[in-house]
């Protein structure tokens, strides 16, 4: 590939971002949260039952409830089990009482029962901010009882932080944490996460920026798949998803209140709530809207895109975001079942979150289990064709077949930067295997879940690279 002088000198600027975007391992689980605020729900036994029938492998719980613990033994399903809010003031003042709930919540039913971290309290600076102050000696007295109890490499301590705590949120680039929490909270806790190896857990609903601004926020951004793209113009990042933006708000709020290790992405994060209501929404709201001539944001479509997003996004190993496109994440869905006690009576969105019904037939369809579902990698239009080119001469210079956008190739037409950039990319990205962090070029890449068609040029998913590795070691004939 011959590279003219301007694009070696945008290779050379572009190559430290463009390193990360070798093949990297793993990505992330995707699991569930098992909530219980219901009368009507199948007993735990059957619950895992249902799990295990659904290719779920990941569950969170809001207590340590025992007949869930033991259901889940010898399962190998991961799951996290919680300190409630209501404990936290004796778990802060007494190391004692946080060694005592270990033993008899965790150690009891571990290794059987495969818990691989323990939430201490829930949402606590939003829920109940009263206890806000005995949050991070709780998690301290915790992650001791772990130690020495010899179970600390296993299992971490964590605690789920909604994303009211970050008070800044665009430009992604902006994110910065709440004031009255940031100094006193915030940095002891990322401080404790990062020297136990734990990880920063946020709960996130691009539903709720939709439902209250569905004019400013485009339905297809908050379901992650937004074709233009949103431009931070301080990082010069593409977002396609609202998730990510949220995501990266967070990244750079925990950058800017640490600096360097959460720079350096040491201190990763997991995704321990985020979905999507398939009905419910106030009377006065929802008349509204239809008077507006609009459709409501919890719908059964709308639930079943973005769950079917989410499990998507870690299934094909892209947890990754524009600014941590490496980032491995675990994400647990909300939640498994519509709980008929949440929220205030059956029309709240709150009751309709659920994947299943209490009878534990599907909302609407998903699926848990690999094969994976299939992605491919396009050019960012508006990062301009000077990145688009140099990315495009390193895709091309390091595996990537670029053989058919050469003119007279299949996909030279369309002739634009847009659609060539597009082909190179995807072709390096499925001959990675949709690795993590091999759709990145720098930012000038992202993944999409729809096939892209550039005028007559269909762009090969993994099922054809598949087919063409196979044929190509010989196993055509099978
Ligand atoms: C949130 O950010 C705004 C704008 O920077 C600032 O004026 C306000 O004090 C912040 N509020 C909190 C609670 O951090």
């Amino acid at each position: 590939m011959a590279l003219s002088l301007l694009h070696v000198v945008f290779l050379g600027a572009a190559m430290p971002l463009l390193l990360f975007g070798t093949p990297a391992a793993g990505a992330g689980v995707v699991g569930v949260n098992y909530g219980r605020v219901a009368n009507n729900l199948p007993d735990p036994a059957s619950v895992v039952q249902l799990l295990k029938q659904n290719g779920i492998t990941m569950v969170k719980i809001f207590d340590a409830f025992p007949q869930a613990l033991r259901a889940l033994a010898n399962t190998g399903i991961k799951v996290t089990v919680m300190m409630p809010n209501g404990n936290l003031p004796d778990a802060a003042r007494d190391p004692g009482y946080a060694l005592g709930w270990v033993r008899s919540n965790v150690k009891a039913y571990y290794p059987e029962t495969q818990i691989h971290d323990v939430a201490v309290g829930n949402e606590v600076s939003y829920s109940s901010p009263d206890l806000t102050w005995s949050l991070v000696p709780a998690m301290t007295n915790v992650q001791k009882a772990l130690a020495d109890l010899g179970l600390a490499d296993a299992i971490k301590v964590t605690t789920p932080v909604a994303f009211s705590a970050v008070n800044v949120s665009f430009p992604p680039s902006a994110g910065r944490f709440r004031d009255d929490i940031a100094q006193p909270v915030m940095r002891p806790m990322l401080d404790l996460l990062q020297r136990t190896g734990s990880y920063f857990s946020i709960n996130i609903y691009p539903f709720d920026a939709y439902d209250a601004h569905p004019d400013d926020i485009p339905l297809d951004y908050a379901l992650g798949n937004y074709t233009p793209g949103v431009v931070d113009h301080v990082t010069g990042l593409v977002y396609h998803s609202l998730l990510d933006a949220q995501l990266d708000a967070t990244y750079f709020a925990m950058e800017n209140l640490m600096g360097g290790a959460a720079r350096d992405g040491i201190l990763r994060a997991s995704l321990t709530e985020s979905g999507w209501p398939s009905s419910g929404g106030r009377v006065a709201r929802l008349e509204a809207v239809a008077e507006a001539g609009g459709a409501p944001a919890a719908s059964v479509a709308n639930a079943q895109a973005y769950n079917n997003y989410l499990i998507k996004r870690v299934l094909s190993g892209n947890t990754g975001t524009p600014h941590r496109p490496d980032a491995d994440m675990d994400v647990y869905i909300f939640a498994l079942f519509n709980e008929n006690q949440k929220g205030f009576g059956p029309d709240d969105v709150e009751q309709h979150f659920g994947l299943f019904y209490p009878n534990m037939q599907k909302v609407y369809p998903f699926d848990f289990s690999p094969p994976t579902a299939e992605s491919w990698c396009v050019a960012n239009a508006p990062v301009g064709d000077a990145r688009l080119q140099a990315a495009l001469d390193y895709a091309c210079g390091h595996g990537a077949d670029c053989g058919a956008i050469q003119p007279g190739g299949a996909c030279f037409e369309p002739n634009t930067m847009v659609a060539h950039a597009s082909y190179a990319f995807n072709s390096y990205y499925q001959r990675n295997h949709r690795a993590s962090g091999t759709c990145d070029f720098g930012g000038a890449a992202a993944v999409v879940y729809q096939a892209p068609k550039y005028g007559n040029c269909v762009l090969p998913s993994n099922a054809w690279i598949q087919e063409t590795k196979l044929k190509s070691e010989g196993y055509a004939a099978i």
